[in-house]
Protein backbone atom coordinates (compact mmCIF):
# COMPACT_ATOMS: atom_id res chain seq x y z
CA UNK A 1 0.00 0.00 0.00
CA UNK A 2 1.72 3.18 -1.12
CA UNK A 3 1.23 6.28 0.90
CA UNK A 4 -0.34 8.34 -2.01
CA UNK A 5 -2.90 5.57 -2.92
CA UNK A 6 -4.45 3.60 0.50
CA UNK A 7 -6.15 0.64 -0.34
CA UNK A 8 -9.84 1.22 0.59
CA UNK A 9 -11.24 -2.02 -0.07
CA UNK A 10 -11.97 -2.19 3.65
CA UNK A 11 -13.75 1.32 3.68
CA UNK A 12 -17.80 2.04 3.71
CA UNK A 13 -19.04 5.75 2.41
CA UNK A 14 -22.00 7.18 3.44
CA UNK A 15 -23.28 10.35 1.43
CA UNK A 16 -25.72 12.45 3.59
CA UNK A 17 -28.40 13.77 0.53
CA UNK A 18 -31.60 14.24 2.41
CA UNK A 19 -31.17 17.78 3.28
CA UNK A 20 -34.47 19.53 2.02
CA UNK A 21 -32.61 22.47 -0.01
CA UNK A 22 -35.32 24.95 1.27
CA UNK A 23 -32.95 27.84 -0.32
CA UNK A 24 -32.50 26.45 -3.57
CA UNK A 25 -36.37 27.83 -4.08
CA UNK A 26 -36.70 24.89 -6.51
CA UNK A 27 -39.32 22.09 -7.70
CA UNK A 28 -35.53 19.65 -8.55
CA UNK A 29 -33.90 18.17 -4.99
CA UNK A 30 -31.06 20.36 -4.20
CA UNK A 31 -28.62 17.48 -4.75
CA UNK A 32 -29.55 17.11 -8.87
CA UNK A 33 -29.13 20.54 -9.43
CA UNK A 34 -26.00 20.38 -12.20
CA UNK A 35 -22.77 21.46 -12.19
CA UNK A 36 -20.81 21.61 -16.03
CA UNK A 37 -23.67 18.66 -16.69
CA UNK A 38 -22.99 16.68 -13.92
CA UNK A 39 -25.30 16.70 -10.78
CA UNK A 40 -24.05 17.90 -7.58
CA UNK A 41 -24.67 14.70 -5.92
CA UNK A 42 -23.50 12.88 -9.12
CA UNK A 43 -19.77 14.67 -8.28
CA UNK A 44 -19.56 13.16 -5.18
CA UNK A 45 -20.72 9.52 -6.04
CA UNK A 46 -17.99 9.74 -9.19
CA UNK A 47 -15.05 11.48 -6.50
CA UNK A 48 -15.78 8.69 -4.09
CA UNK A 49 -16.38 6.03 -6.66
CA UNK A 50 -12.87 6.60 -7.56
CA UNK A 51 -11.75 5.81 -4.27
CA UNK A 52 -12.99 1.92 -5.20
CA UNK A 53 -14.91 1.71 -1.78
CA UNK A 54 -16.31 -1.64 -0.79
CA UNK A 55 -19.74 0.00 -0.28
CA UNK A 56 -21.18 3.12 -0.75
CA UNK A 57 -25.07 4.35 1.01
CA UNK A 58 -26.67 7.84 -0.13
CA UNK A 59 -29.20 9.01 2.35
CA UNK A 60 -31.66 10.54 0.69
CA UNK A 61 -34.85 12.36 2.35
CA UNK A 62 -38.94 12.69 0.38
CA UNK A 63 -37.67 12.83 -3.16
CA UNK A 64 -35.59 9.58 -2.84
CA UNK A 65 -37.36 8.08 -6.06
CA UNK A 66 -36.11 11.53 -8.57
CA UNK A 67 -32.59 11.17 -7.18
CA UNK A 68 -32.37 7.57 -7.74
CA UNK A 69 -34.37 7.44 -11.50
CA UNK A 70 -31.71 10.17 -11.81
CA UNK A 71 -28.61 8.82 -11.13
CA UNK A 72 -29.57 5.21 -11.69
CA UNK A 73 -28.20 2.04 -9.52
CA UNK A 74 -24.69 1.83 -10.24
CA UNK A 75 -22.90 -1.16 -8.64
CA UNK A 76 -22.40 -1.11 -4.71
CA UNK A 77 -24.18 1.31 -4.13
CA UNK A 78 -27.75 1.61 -1.71
CA UNK A 79 -29.99 3.87 -0.91
CA UNK A 80 -31.35 4.83 2.08
CA UNK A 81 -34.42 6.63 3.09
CA UNK A 82 -34.35 9.07 6.06
CA UNK A 83 -38.27 10.00 6.49
CA UNK A 84 -37.55 12.91 8.89
CA UNK A 85 -34.70 15.28 8.53
CA UNK A 86 -33.74 15.34 12.19
CA UNK A 87 -29.87 16.73 11.75
CA UNK A 88 -26.61 14.49 10.44
CA UNK A 89 -26.23 12.32 12.99
CA UNK A 90 -29.80 11.04 12.65
CA UNK A 91 -28.79 10.84 9.00
CA UNK A 92 -25.59 8.60 9.34
CA UNK A 93 -27.76 6.80 12.00
CA UNK A 94 -30.43 5.57 9.19
CA UNK A 95 -27.28 3.49 7.78
CA UNK A 96 -26.78 1.35 10.96
CA UNK A 97 -28.20 -1.84 9.83
CA UNK A 98 -26.76 -1.38 6.25
CA UNK A 99 -23.25 -0.97 7.61
CA UNK A 100 -23.63 -4.13 10.03
CA UNK A 101 -23.62 -6.61 7.06
CA UNK A 102 -20.55 -5.21 5.99
CA UNK A 103 -16.86 -6.19 7.04
CA UNK A 104 -15.53 -2.57 6.56
CA UNK A 105 -13.26 -1.18 9.36
CA UNK A 106 -13.93 2.05 8.66
CA UNK A 107 -16.75 4.69 7.68
CA UNK A 108 -16.09 7.64 5.29
CA UNK A 109 -19.04 10.49 6.17
CA UNK A 110 -18.93 13.11 2.98
CA UNK A 111 -22.32 15.23 2.06
CA UNK A 112 -23.83 14.75 -1.16
CA UNK A 113 -23.54 19.13 -1.86
CA UNK A 114 -19.80 19.57 -1.75
CA UNK A 115 -19.03 19.08 -5.62
CA UNK A 116 -15.39 20.37 -5.47
CA UNK A 117 -13.60 17.55 -3.59
CA UNK A 118 -10.93 16.06 -4.82
CA UNK A 119 -10.31 11.75 -4.54
CA UNK A 120 -6.75 13.15 -3.64
CA UNK A 121 -8.06 15.19 -0.45
CA UNK A 122 -10.04 11.87 0.90
CA UNK A 123 -7.71 10.08 -0.23
CA UNK A 124 -4.51 12.05 2.21
CA UNK A 125 -7.64 11.92 5.26
CA UNK A 126 -7.98 8.44 5.25
CA UNK A 127 -4.31 7.76 5.31
CA UNK A 128 -4.01 9.91 7.96
CA UNK A 129 -6.77 8.25 9.94
CA UNK A 130 -4.89 4.99 9.10
CA UNK A 131 -1.37 6.16 10.08
CA UNK A 132 -2.86 7.80 13.33
CA UNK A 133 -4.80 4.72 13.80
CA UNK A 134 -7.35 7.51 14.84
CA UNK A 135 -10.77 6.21 15.66
CA UNK A 136 -12.49 9.64 14.28
CA UNK A 137 -10.81 11.86 11.42
CA UNK A 138 -12.64 15.04 10.76
CA UNK A 139 -11.77 17.15 7.73
CA UNK A 140 -11.36 21.05 8.41
CA UNK A 141 -10.30 23.96 6.60
CA UNK A 142 -8.93 27.57 7.42
CA UNK A 143 -12.29 30.26 5.83
CA UNK A 144 -11.35 33.69 6.08
CA UNK A 145 -15.10 33.94 6.15
CA UNK A 146 -15.81 31.00 8.72
CA UNK A 147 -19.77 31.85 9.19
CA UNK A 148 -22.34 29.19 9.12
CA UNK A 149 -19.70 26.43 9.11
CA UNK A 150 -19.05 24.23 12.80
CA UNK A 151 -15.94 25.67 14.23
CA UNK A 152 -13.17 23.30 14.93
CA UNK A 153 -12.69 23.88 18.96
CA UNK A 154 -8.75 22.45 20.07
CA UNK A 155 -7.32 22.28 23.34
CA UNK A 156 -4.66 24.99 23.64
CA UNK A 157 -2.02 23.11 25.68
CA UNK A 158 -2.06 19.98 22.94
CA UNK A 159 -3.30 22.24 20.05
CA UNK A 160 -6.05 18.46 19.85
CA UNK A 161 -9.38 18.66 18.99
CA UNK A 162 -11.87 18.77 21.25
CA UNK A 163 -15.32 19.49 20.01
CA UNK A 164 -16.98 20.85 17.04
CA UNK A 165 -19.53 24.27 17.69
CA UNK A 166 -22.24 24.71 15.12
CA UNK A 167 -22.54 28.84 14.70
CA UNK A 168 -26.00 28.85 15.77
CA UNK A 169 -24.26 28.03 19.04
CA UNK A 170 -21.45 29.13 18.95
CA UNK A 171 -20.41 32.38 21.55
CA UNK A 172 -18.45 35.27 20.28
CA UNK A 173 -15.45 34.02 21.06
CA UNK A 174 -15.74 30.81 19.18
CA UNK A 175 -17.58 32.91 16.59
CA UNK A 176 -14.11 34.15 15.74
CA UNK A 177 -12.22 30.47 15.13
CA UNK A 178 -11.65 30.59 11.62
CA UNK A 179 -10.85 26.63 11.39
CA UNK A 180 -13.62 25.42 10.51
CA UNK A 181 -15.42 21.54 9.76
CA UNK A 182 -15.68 20.37 6.60
CA UNK A 183 -18.54 18.08 7.29
CA UNK A 184 -16.70 15.30 6.37
CA UNK A 185 -14.93 12.70 8.20
CA UNK A 186 -13.68 9.00 8.31
CA UNK A 187 -14.48 7.34 11.72
CA UNK A 188 -13.83 3.62 13.06
CA UNK A 189 -17.24 1.69 12.01
CA UNK A 190 -17.01 -0.26 15.20
CA UNK A 191 -17.19 2.80 17.33
CA UNK A 192 -19.61 5.15 14.58
CA UNK A 193 -23.14 3.75 15.78
CA UNK A 194 -22.43 2.97 19.06
CA UNK A 195 -21.30 7.22 19.43
CA UNK A 196 -24.14 8.37 17.09
CA UNK A 197 -26.48 6.78 19.63
CA UNK A 198 -26.09 8.86 22.59
CA UNK A 199 -26.06 12.06 20.63
CA UNK A 200 -28.90 14.24 22.10
CA UNK A 201 -30.36 17.04 20.22
CA UNK A 202 -29.83 19.51 22.93
CA UNK A 203 -28.79 22.33 21.21
CA UNK A 204 -29.79 25.59 19.27
CA UNK A 205 -31.55 23.90 16.17
CA UNK A 206 -32.77 20.84 18.17
CA UNK A 207 -31.02 18.79 15.83
CA UNK A 208 -29.35 15.10 16.18
CA UNK A 209 -25.35 16.93 15.10
CA UNK A 210 -23.05 14.37 13.70
CA UNK A 211 -20.34 16.68 14.53
CA UNK A 212 -21.56 15.83 18.50
CA UNK A 213 -19.90 12.44 18.41
CA UNK A 214 -16.59 13.95 18.94
CA UNK A 215 -16.81 15.26 22.77
CA UNK A 216 -18.33 11.75 23.21
CA UNK A 217 -15.28 9.68 21.83
CA UNK A 218 -12.93 12.43 23.41
CA UNK A 219 -14.42 11.44 26.94
CA UNK A 220 -14.19 8.11 26.43
CA UNK A 221 -10.88 8.34 25.57
CA UNK A 222 -10.99 7.62 21.79
CA UNK A 223 -8.23 8.87 19.84
CA UNK A 224 -9.61 11.72 17.74
CA UNK A 225 -7.98 14.34 14.65
CA UNK A 226 -8.42 17.26 12.90
CA UNK A 227 -7.07 17.20 9.41
CA UNK A 228 -6.39 20.25 7.84
CA UNK A 229 -6.62 20.61 4.49
CA UNK A 230 -4.84 22.35 1.58
CA UNK A 231 -7.42 23.76 -1.34
CA UNK A 232 -10.02 25.24 1.54
CA UNK A 233 -12.05 25.62 -1.56
CA UNK A 234 -12.58 21.86 -1.67
CA UNK A 235 -15.48 22.24 1.20
CA UNK A 236 -17.67 25.00 -0.29
CA UNK A 237 -21.05 23.26 -0.37
CA UNK A 238 -24.27 24.17 -2.48
CA UNK A 239 -26.95 26.00 -0.23
CA UNK A 240 -28.34 28.70 -2.66
CA UNK A 241 -27.95 29.54 -6.59
CA UNK A 242 -24.93 32.10 -5.58
CA UNK A 243 -23.23 28.77 -4.77
CA UNK A 244 -24.70 27.08 -7.16
CA UNK A 245 -22.91 29.38 -9.84
CA UNK A 246 -20.02 30.21 -7.61
CA UNK A 247 -18.38 26.76 -7.03
CA UNK A 248 -19.54 26.48 -10.89
CA UNK A 249 -17.10 28.46 -11.86
CA UNK A 250 -14.24 26.58 -9.75
CA UNK A 251 -15.20 23.86 -11.41
CA UNK A 252 -14.97 25.45 -15.08
CA UNK A 253 -11.64 26.68 -14.21
CA UNK A 254 -10.55 23.52 -13.13
CA UNK A 255 -11.66 22.11 -16.48
CA UNK A 256 -10.05 24.59 -18.66
CA UNK A 257 -6.74 24.09 -16.99
CA UNK A 258 -6.58 20.28 -17.29
CA UNK A 259 -6.93 20.65 -20.87
CA UNK A 260 -4.85 23.65 -21.03
CA UNK A 261 -2.19 21.26 -19.62
CA UNK A 262 -3.14 18.37 -22.11
CA UNK A 263 -1.76 20.54 -24.97
CA UNK A 264 -5.39 22.51 -25.79
CA UNK A 265 -5.37 26.48 -26.03
CA UNK A 266 -8.46 28.43 -24.74
CA UNK A 267 -8.58 31.51 -25.42
CA UNK A 268 -9.93 33.95 -23.31
CA UNK A 269 -11.16 30.87 -20.65
CA UNK A 270 -12.90 33.41 -18.72
CA UNK A 271 -15.61 33.32 -21.58
CA UNK A 272 -15.77 29.31 -22.17
CA UNK A 273 -17.56 26.57 -20.61
CA UNK A 274 -16.53 22.85 -21.35
CA UNK A 275 -18.73 20.61 -19.46
CA UNK A 276 -17.36 17.40 -17.77
CA UNK A 277 -17.82 14.81 -20.26
CA UNK A 278 -16.31 16.62 -23.30
CA UNK A 279 -12.71 15.51 -24.55
CA UNK A 280 -10.39 17.74 -26.98
CA UNK A 281 -7.53 16.29 -28.57
CA UNK A 282 -4.42 18.62 -28.15
CA UNK A 283 -3.07 20.76 -30.37
CA UNK A 284 -6.80 22.08 -30.89
CA UNK A 285 -7.89 25.64 -29.91
CA UNK A 286 -11.14 26.90 -28.77
CA UNK A 287 -11.71 30.25 -29.35
CA UNK A 288 -13.43 32.87 -26.86
CA UNK A 289 -17.20 32.43 -26.23
CA UNK A 290 -17.47 28.56 -26.89
CA UNK A 291 -19.70 26.23 -25.18
CA UNK A 292 -18.91 22.63 -25.53
CA UNK A 293 -21.59 20.59 -23.90
CA UNK A 294 -22.80 16.84 -23.55
CA UNK A 295 -20.83 13.88 -24.15
CA UNK A 296 -18.46 15.84 -26.96
CA UNK A 297 -15.64 14.63 -28.69
CA UNK A 298 -13.21 16.75 -30.76
CA UNK A 299 -10.41 15.26 -32.24
CA UNK A 300 -6.63 16.44 -32.64
CA UNK A 301 -5.65 20.00 -34.61
CA UNK A 302 -9.05 21.01 -34.90
CA UNK A 303 -9.92 24.79 -34.36
CA UNK A 304 -13.43 25.90 -32.82
CA UNK A 305 -14.31 29.71 -33.73
CA UNK A 306 -15.71 32.06 -31.73
CA UNK A 307 -19.33 31.57 -29.74
CA UNK A 308 -19.90 28.04 -31.52
CA UNK A 309 -22.26 25.64 -29.56
CA UNK A 310 -21.00 22.05 -29.72
CA UNK A 311 -23.09 19.47 -27.88
CA UNK A 312 -22.87 15.45 -27.63
CA UNK A 313 -20.71 15.57 -30.83
CA UNK A 314 -18.56 13.80 -32.46
CA UNK A 315 -15.81 15.97 -34.55
CA UNK A 316 -12.40 13.93 -36.07
CA UNK A 317 -9.12 15.30 -36.58
CA UNK A 318 -7.93 18.97 -38.51
CA UNK A 319 -11.86 19.85 -38.58
CA UNK A 320 -11.76 23.86 -38.69
CA UNK A 321 -15.41 24.90 -37.20
CA UNK A 322 -15.27 29.31 -37.46
CA UNK A 323 -17.64 31.77 -35.28
CA UNK A 324 -21.44 30.81 -34.60
CA UNK A 325 -21.71 27.99 -35.47
CA UNK A 326 -24.28 25.68 -33.57
CA UNK A 327 -23.61 21.75 -33.94
CA UNK A 328 -25.89 18.83 -31.85
CA UNK A 329 -25.47 15.39 -32.15
CA UNK A 330 -23.49 15.26 -35.18
CA UNK A 331 -20.97 12.82 -36.13
CA UNK A 332 -17.85 15.48 -38.26
CA UNK A 333 -15.33 13.84 -40.29
CA UNK A 334 -11.70 14.82 -40.33
CA UNK A 335 -10.56 18.15 -42.00
CA UNK A 336 -14.62 19.55 -42.70
CA UNK A 337 -14.44 23.16 -42.41
CA UNK A 338 -18.14 24.65 -41.15
CA UNK A 339 -19.52 27.34 -40.64
CA UNK A 340 -19.45 30.34 -39.98
CA UNK A 341 -23.22 30.24 -38.94
CA UNK A 342 -23.53 26.34 -39.20
CA UNK A 343 -25.94 24.37 -38.30
CA UNK A 344 -25.47 20.76 -37.73
CA UNK A 345 -29.06 18.98 -36.35
CA UNK A 346 -28.84 15.42 -34.67
CA UNK A 347 -27.83 12.90 -37.03
CA UNK A 348 -26.05 14.72 -39.42
CA UNK A 349 -23.17 12.82 -40.59
CA UNK A 350 -20.48 14.39 -42.66
CA UNK A 351 -17.68 12.29 -44.32
CA UNK A 352 -13.87 13.90 -44.82
CA UNK A 353 -13.14 17.18 -46.35
CA UNK A 354 -16.95 18.66 -46.20
CA UNK A 355 -17.32 22.07 -46.55
CA UNK A 356 -20.74 23.75 -44.65
CA UNK A 357 -20.46 27.03 -45.20
CA UNK A 358 -22.91 29.93 -43.40
CA UNK A 359 -26.43 29.70 -42.93
CA UNK A 360 -26.92 25.98 -43.77
CA UNK A 361 -29.04 23.32 -41.75
CA UNK A 362 -28.21 19.94 -42.12
CA UNK A 363 -30.55 17.40 -40.57
CA UNK A 364 -30.57 13.60 -40.51
CA UNK A 365 -28.49 13.55 -43.91
CA UNK A 366 -25.17 11.57 -44.58
CA UNK A 367 -23.04 14.10 -46.67
CA UNK A 368 -20.48 12.45 -48.69
CA UNK A 369 -16.81 12.99 -48.69
CA UNK A 370 -15.90 16.57 -50.25
CA UNK A 371 -19.01 17.45 -50.66
CA UNK A 372 -19.79 21.19 -50.68
CA UNK A 373 -23.02 23.26 -48.90
CA UNK A 374 -21.73 26.75 -48.67
CA UNK A 375 -24.60 28.79 -48.41
CA UNK A 376 -28.30 29.20 -47.37
CA UNK A 377 -29.57 25.35 -47.88
CA UNK A 378 -31.31 23.04 -46.26
CA UNK A 379 -30.52 19.51 -46.44
CA UNK A 380 -32.78 17.60 -44.53
CA UNK A 381 -33.51 13.15 -44.66
CA UNK A 382 -30.61 13.23 -47.38
CA UNK A 383 -28.37 10.53 -48.30
CA UNK A 384 -25.52 12.85 -50.18
CA UNK A 385 -22.29 11.15 -52.39
CA UNK A 386 -18.83 12.34 -53.08
CA UNK A 387 -17.74 15.95 -54.52
CA UNK A 388 -21.32 17.43 -54.81
CA UNK A 389 -21.60 20.78 -55.38
CA UNK A 390 -24.84 22.36 -53.58
CA UNK A 391 -25.42 25.36 -54.75
CA UNK A 392 -26.42 28.55 -52.67
CA UNK A 393 -30.42 28.62 -51.37
CA UNK A 394 -30.83 24.76 -52.46
CA UNK A 395 -33.55 22.82 -50.23
CA UNK A 396 -34.77 19.63 -49.93
CA UNK A 397 -38.43 19.95 -49.60
CA UNK A 398 -38.84 16.80 -47.29
CA UNK A 399 -41.72 17.55 -45.21
CA UNK A 400 -45.08 17.29 -46.43
CA UNK A 401 -47.12 19.00 -43.51
CA UNK A 402 -47.88 15.31 -42.48
CA UNK A 403 -44.80 12.68 -42.85
CA UNK A 404 -40.62 13.18 -43.93
CA UNK A 405 -39.29 11.58 -46.72
CA UNK A 406 -36.43 11.17 -48.30
CA UNK A 407 -33.79 12.40 -51.11
CA UNK A 408 -30.70 10.46 -52.15
CA UNK A 409 -28.33 12.61 -54.17
CA UNK A 410 -25.39 10.57 -56.07
CA UNK A 411 -21.98 11.07 -56.54
CA UNK A 412 -20.42 14.32 -58.25
CA UNK A 413 -24.10 15.82 -58.61
CA UNK A 414 -23.95 19.87 -59.27
CA UNK A 415 -27.09 21.34 -58.03
CA UNK A 416 -27.49 25.31 -59.53
CA UNK A 417 -28.65 27.82 -56.86
CA UNK A 418 -32.21 27.66 -55.54
CA UNK A 419 -33.27 24.40 -56.42
CA UNK A 420 -35.85 22.86 -54.53
CA UNK A 421 -35.60 18.98 -54.53
CA UNK A 422 -39.64 17.69 -53.43
CA UNK A 423 -38.67 14.22 -51.70
CA UNK A 424 -39.09 11.86 -51.98
CA UNK A 425 -36.46 12.05 -54.81
CA UNK A 426 -33.62 11.03 -56.17
CA UNK A 427 -30.72 12.45 -58.22
CA UNK A 428 -28.64 10.28 -60.45
CA UNK A 429 -24.60 10.49 -60.80
CA UNK A 430 -22.68 13.20 -62.18
CA UNK A 431 -25.54 15.22 -62.73
CA UNK A 432 -26.38 18.63 -63.30
CA UNK A 433 -29.70 20.61 -62.14
CA UNK A 434 -30.33 24.45 -63.50
CA UNK A 435 -30.65 26.68 -60.81
CA UNK A 436 -33.97 27.68 -59.77
CA UNK A 437 -35.60 24.10 -60.80
CA UNK A 438 -37.77 22.29 -58.86
CA UNK A 439 -37.51 18.87 -59.22
CA UNK A 440 -40.00 16.52 -58.30
CA UNK A 441 -39.52 13.38 -60.06
CA UNK A 442 -35.95 11.57 -60.27
CA UNK A 443 -33.43 12.61 -62.23
CA UNK A 444 -31.10 10.30 -64.18
CA UNK A 445 -27.57 9.96 -64.01
CA UNK A 446 -25.07 12.30 -65.80
CA UNK A 447 -26.87 15.46 -68.23
CA UNK A 448 -28.79 18.81 -67.48
CA UNK A 449 -31.98 19.01 -65.72
CA UNK A 450 -34.18 21.91 -65.33
CA UNK A 451 -37.51 22.69 -64.63
CA UNK A 452 -39.80 24.66 -66.81
CA UNK A 453 -39.03 28.75 -65.91
CA UNK A 454 -41.17 31.14 -65.61
CA UNK A 455 -41.10 33.14 -68.79
CA UNK A 456 -38.87 36.31 -68.36
CA UNK A 457 -40.56 39.86 -69.71
CA UNK A 458 -39.09 43.27 -70.26
CA UNK A 459 -40.98 46.18 -70.32
CA UNK A 460 -39.09 49.55 -71.42
CA UNK A 461 -41.22 52.36 -69.99
CA UNK A 462 -41.79 51.43 -66.55
CA UNK A 463 -41.38 53.44 -63.90
CA UNK A 464 -40.32 52.87 -60.14
CA UNK A 465 -43.27 54.02 -57.61
CA UNK A 466 -42.30 56.84 -55.88
CA UNK A 467 -42.93 58.16 -51.98
CA UNK A 468 -46.21 60.32 -51.59
CA UNK A 469 -44.27 63.39 -50.23
CA UNK A 470 -41.64 62.91 -53.08
CA UNK A 471 -44.37 63.67 -55.40
CA UNK A 472 -45.78 66.51 -53.75
CA UNK A 473 -42.50 68.32 -53.02
CA UNK A 474 -41.49 67.88 -56.90
CA UNK A 475 -44.90 69.15 -57.97
CA UNK A 476 -44.07 71.92 -55.52
CA UNK A 477 -40.41 72.65 -56.44
CA UNK A 478 -42.12 72.95 -60.02
CA UNK A 479 -44.40 75.75 -59.01
C1 LIG B 1 -22.82 20.83 8.51
C2 LIG B 1 -22.12 20.54 9.85
C3 LIG B 1 -21.06 21.61 10.11
C4 LIG B 1 -20.09 21.72 8.93
C5 LIG B 1 -20.85 21.90 7.62
C6 LIG B 1 -19.91 21.77 6.47
C7 LIG B 1 -23.70 19.47 11.35
C8 LIG B 1 -24.67 19.64 12.45
N1 LIG B 1 -23.10 20.55 10.89
O1 LIG B 1 -23.52 22.05 8.65
O2 LIG B 1 -20.33 21.29 11.29
O3 LIG B 1 -19.21 22.81 9.14
O4 LIG B 1 -21.86 20.88 7.46
O5 LIG B 1 -20.57 22.04 5.27
O6 LIG B 1 -23.48 18.35 10.92
N2 LIG B 1 -28.55 16.08 5.96
C9 LIG B 1 -29.29 14.91 5.94
N3 LIG B 1 -30.24 14.73 6.86
C10 LIG B 1 -30.49 15.63 7.86
C11 LIG B 1 -29.73 16.81 7.87
C12 LIG B 1 -28.76 17.01 6.91
O7 LIG B 1 -29.09 14.05 5.10
O8 LIG B 1 -31.37 15.37 8.68
C13 LIG B 1 -27.49 16.25 4.95
C14 LIG B 1 -27.71 17.44 4.04
O9 LIG B 1 -28.38 17.05 2.86
C15 LIG B 1 -26.28 17.88 3.73
C16 LIG B 1 -25.49 17.45 4.96
O10 LIG B 1 -26.29 16.50 5.63
O11 LIG B 1 -25.75 17.19 2.61
C17 LIG B 1 -25.17 18.61 5.89
O12 LIG B 1 -26.37 19.21 6.33
P1 LIG B 1 -26.61 20.77 6.35
O13 LIG B 1 -27.93 21.05 6.91
O14 LIG B 1 -26.25 21.36 5.05
O15 LIG B 1 -25.51 21.16 7.47
P2 LIG B 1 -24.71 22.51 7.62
O16 LIG B 1 -25.54 23.50 8.33
O17 LIG B 1 -24.14 22.90 6.31
CA1 LIG C 1 -24.52 22.48 3.95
Amino acid sequence: MSILNADHANLHVIVLAAGKGTRMKSATPKVLHPILGRSLLGHVLDVVSHLKPHSISVVVGHESEQIQKTLGNPRGLQWIEQKERLGTAHAVLQCKEACSTTVCDNVLLVCGDTPLLRGKTLNNLLVMHQQKDADISVLSATQANPFGYGRIVREPSANELKYIIEEKDANAKQRLITEVSSGIYCVKRSVLFPLLERVDNNNAQQEYYLPDIIPLAVSDGLRVQAVIMTDAKEMLGVNNRTQLVNTEDIMRMRIIKDWQYSGVTIQQPATVRIEFGVHIGNDSVIAPGCILLGNTRIGYGCNIGPYSVIQDCYLDDGVQVRAFSHLEKANVGANCVLGPYARLRPDAKLDENVHIGNFVEIKKSVIGQGSKVNHLSYIGDTNMGRNCNIGAGSITCNYDGANKHKTTIGDGVFLGSDTKLIAPVSIGNNSTIGAGSIITKSVAENGLTLSARPEQRHIAQWKRPEKEHDIQKNSEDKK
